[in-house]
């Protein structure tokens, strides 16, 4: 079975075309470096021929409600109508635990993403997943001043993004889903140690201040509006345990 990851060089986008290929599918991983792209719609009716199912993993570095607005309908509008010329039968879309909790500028666009694919016209599945590990390496690099790293104080659940990718690699080759079970980390995890760990791990001599942030997303996070309620599908791969992969 042909399945097009959009997205699929991403972080997880490339685990969900491995996932596949181990699998025995075909798959190919589409985004502007090879033509395709969900914002214009360009390229996307040639990549889409022959795909019994299409995985939306794309993204966006703007983090203002305008921007991820903008992107994610236009991604979700294009994606929608070409899959519908093409005859591909099922989109699975990538959206991320609690976003409907958190007034956060960046998940307004997620919000209206999953409000386009559930209303559309082509079968969908749609996973959340938590913040993947590599969350606090983002912290770490944008949060950074000099030798000063700020380590926000939040509680997450995070969960290994080659999960993740098989997970969506499962759900794209099996029937539609429509809110399928979503994916969380196996345990609990205090976001400005896990900034602390990853600093250890890089070996560098940097401060890491715990701090708590006054940003939308952050508070929310630090009321734990973005741990799973119910019960998720657990991934195996621990924080530390994908730290100490690092090291390998
Ligand atoms: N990171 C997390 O902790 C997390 C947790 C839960 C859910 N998610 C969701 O997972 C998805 C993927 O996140 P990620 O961290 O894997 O993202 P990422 O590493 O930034 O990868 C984004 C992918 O999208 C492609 N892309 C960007 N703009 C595009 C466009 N206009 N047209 C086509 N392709 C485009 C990129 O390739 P090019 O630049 O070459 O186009 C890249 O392949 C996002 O929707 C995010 O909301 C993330």
């Amino acid at each position: 079975m042909l399945v097009a990851v959009v997205g699929g060089t991403g972080t997880v986008g490339a685990h969900a075309v491995r996932a596949l290929r181990e699998k025995g599918h075909d798959a190919v991983a589409l985004s502007r470096s090879n033509g395709v792209d969900v914002a214009t719609g360009d390229g996307l009716d040639d990549a889409l021929r022959g795909a019994a199912a299409v995985i939306d993993t794309t993204n966006l570095s703007a983090l203002s409600a305008r921007a991820s607005v903008a992107f994610f309908e236009a991604g979700a509008r294009h994606l929608l109508a070409a899959a519908e010329r093409a005859g591909t039968s099922h989109l699975v879309t990538l959206s991320i635990v609690g976003i409907d909790r958190m007034p956060y500028d960046y998940y307004a666009g997620k919000v209206a993403q999953e409000r386009l694919v559930t209303a559309g016209s082509v079968p969908w599945s749609i996973v959340r997943s938590t913040q993947f590990h590599e969350f606090a390496a983002q912290i770490y690099r944008q949060a950074a001043f000099g030798p000063i790293h700020l380590a926000p104080r939040a509680r997450l659940q995070p969960v290994a993004a080659t999960e993740v990718g098989a997970y969506l690699a499962d759900v794209a080759v099996g029937a539609p889903r429509g809110r399928a079970q979503e994916i969380a980390g196996p345990l609990e995890e205090a976001l400005d140690r896990m900034v602390a760990d990853y600093a250890g791990t890089r070996g560098e001599r940097v401060w890491t201040p715990s701090v708590s942030l006054p940003t939308k997303q952050m508070k929310a996070l630090r009321e734990g509006r973005g741990l799973p309620v119910g019960e998720p599908r657990r991934g195996d791969q621990t924080y530390a345990e994908w730290l100490t992969s690092l090291r390998e």
